[in-house]
């Protein structure tokens, strides 16, 4: 589907020029510029000129001087075997526009629907973060650290997922003599679903293969429902699996399902959504912190734990409430998965493998997508959230919510505690919001669910039109 509609996209434009190998040159690759900031407590936070790359999966791929014939590996004459195919076949650039993304300073906008003269047709962007060579993934290495990003899910309804998240692909996209476009063009996607996609890393995936990798799911939502949730695998890198290691069961390479933390389904149903403690019909922070056990970027990941900040209220992950073992369990840690039955989770090593991924380094991915498979019942409904188990599904969030998207700015990472400005923006209430800022970084506060910061109104509305001014 996502071929068609590139194809579609593209075939308007078709221009016969000449050709690079196996690098299309009918549309020129120009990624769109995200700015982020890597921040330090001493240094505060600087800011980096990043851009953005689409999935290799959703291009036009074309035989090498023949733009009307798509590749594909079942094509015997094209693809007799992987090294012959990969040399046939051309990647072309893509027009974001053309693909629902769009850009502006440090925010991305990504739009599910777009129009195709008849109606609409469905996008589904997904993008990787590319670092300031505009050629490589940007690796992040978030142990001992911490990510922060501004998101505004309010046109995001139920069945929908805006989501940022880290899978463990290779930086440069394995390229490769036969793979020369490597993470320029977006080859090398891997994650914990392993994928039978029908490339792999540039080469044709020729005997069901699936595209594994380690991946932390930082943000999968929508403005009814939110998830958290790690996803280890049982090696290091990007790897392909096989029969049985591709699939759910005690032979899997990766943990499908996870251990996930979403408000809703751990019994706090007011703690997320439309006036809501976190008010996701107007814009606000996600924070989340990598911590371990010794407090070094060296350490095992033992926790990883999220707050919120909106309208200069910082907001920590809310208590769970449902069952004895769920009690006071507010974050993701050692107690949360056991609490959870996870049992994959803790068969590949949990929150140790996880963060064993996140010290080599992973790639920054955001996406947006709706499922027909199971109407992304998983995130929003049922024990999960407030939304009926239909209203997911892809027709009717067509028609009822044309416009869906969902933005996501600012987005910054570095030392605990350096990622977020209370301080800075409230003046004259700065001591006491430090030390209330510091109290939540040290993990200090955790009874109150939320920490109300004593301002003026004024200042209130202040902060608020900075805030959305950033946005903008
Ligand atoms: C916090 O404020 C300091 C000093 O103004 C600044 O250097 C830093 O970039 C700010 N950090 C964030 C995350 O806004
Ligand atoms: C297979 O590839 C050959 C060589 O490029 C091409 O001529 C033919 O049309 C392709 N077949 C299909 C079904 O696309
Ligand atoms: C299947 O193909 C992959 C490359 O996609 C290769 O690494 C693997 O060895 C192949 N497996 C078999 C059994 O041929
Ligand atoms: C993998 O995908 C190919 C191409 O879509 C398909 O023919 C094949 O049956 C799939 N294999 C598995 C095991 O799902
Ligand atoms: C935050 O501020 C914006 C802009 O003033 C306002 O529209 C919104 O209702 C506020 N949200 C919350 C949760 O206070
Ligand atoms: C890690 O830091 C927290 C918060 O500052 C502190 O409470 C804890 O004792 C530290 N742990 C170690 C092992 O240093
Ligand atoms: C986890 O498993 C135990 C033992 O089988 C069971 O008592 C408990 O209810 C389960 N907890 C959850 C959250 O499923
Ligand atoms: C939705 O829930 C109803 C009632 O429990 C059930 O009969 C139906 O099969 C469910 N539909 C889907 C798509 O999950």
């Amino acid at each position: 589907m996502r071929l068609t509609t590139q194809l579609a996209a593209v075939l308007p434009h078709l221009v016969v020029l000449s050709y690079s190998q196996q690098i299309g040159t009918l549309v020129p690759e120009v990624h769109p510029k995200l700015t982020t900031q890597v921040c330090t407590r001493a240094g505060g936070c600087v800011s980096r000129q990043t851009s953005l790359v689409t999935d290799a999966l959703s291009r036009f791929f074309h035989a090498v001087g023949e733009p009307s014939v798509s590749c594909n590996p079942v094509n015997a004459t094209l693809c007799p075997d992987a090294a012959t195919c990969a040399r046939s076949c051309a990647l072309e650039g893509v027009e974001y526009g053309s693909i629902g993304v769009l850009t502006k300073g440090s925010a991305l906008t990504m739009r599910q629907f777009l129009p195709n003269g008849q109606g609409l047709q469905a996008v589904s962007p997904r993008v990787s973060l590319l670092a300031e060579d505009d050629e490589n993934y940007e690796l992040l290495k978030l142990v001992n650290q911490e990510f922060s990003f501004d998101v505004d899910v309010s046109q995001l309804g139920c069945g929908m997922n805006g989501a940022l998240y880290l899978s463990e692909m290779e930086a440069s996209g394995v390229r490769s003599d036969s793979n020369p476009a490597g993470a320029a063009y977006g080859t090398g996607y891997c994650d914990a679903q392993c994928f039978n996609t029908t490339w792999i890393n540039g080469m044709p995936n020729l005997n069901s293969s699936g595209a594994c990798c380690n991946e932390m799911d930082i943000w999968e939502a929508n403005s009814l429902a939110t998830a958290t949730t790690p996803h280890p695998c049982n090696e290091a890198g990007s790897f392909t699996c096989e029969g049985a290691a591709c699939g759910r069961t005690n032979a899997g390479a990766c943990d499908k399902d996870g251990c996930g933390l979403n408000p809703f389904g751990a019994g706090v149903k007011n703690f997320y959504g439309p006036g809501m403690t976190v008010d996701t019909r107007s814009p606000f922070t996600v924070v989340t912190q990598f911590l371990t056990s010794d407090n070094s970027s060296a350490g095992t990941l033992s926790e990883i734990r999220r707050m919120y900040i909106q309208n200069g209220t910082v907001v920590q992950q809310s208590p769970a409430t449902q069952g004895p073992q769920l009690e006071a369990i507010s974050t993701i840690d050692q107690n949360f998965c056991s609490a959870k039955n996870a049992s994959s989770f803790e068969r590949l090593g949990g929150l140790e493998t996880m963060g064993a991924s996140l010290q080599r380094g992973m790639v920054l991915l955001f996406s947006i997508w709706t499922s027909q498979g199971d109407f992304m019942n998983w995130l929003d409904s049922g024990s999960a959230g407030p939304c009926s188990n239909i209203s997911g599904n892809p027709e009717t969030i067509m028609a009822e919510n044309p416009d869906a998207s969902v933005t996501f700015s600012n987005i910054r990472w570095g030392e605990i505690g350096s990622t977020f400005n209370t301080s800075t923006t409230i003046g004259s209430g700065a001591a006491v919001l430090d030390a209330q800022a510091s109290a939540l970084e040290a993990g200090r506060v955790t009874s109150n669910a939320v920490v109300r910061l004593p301002l003026a109104h004024g200042l209130l509305v202040a902060i608020a039109i900075t805030f959305m001014k950033l946005l903008l």
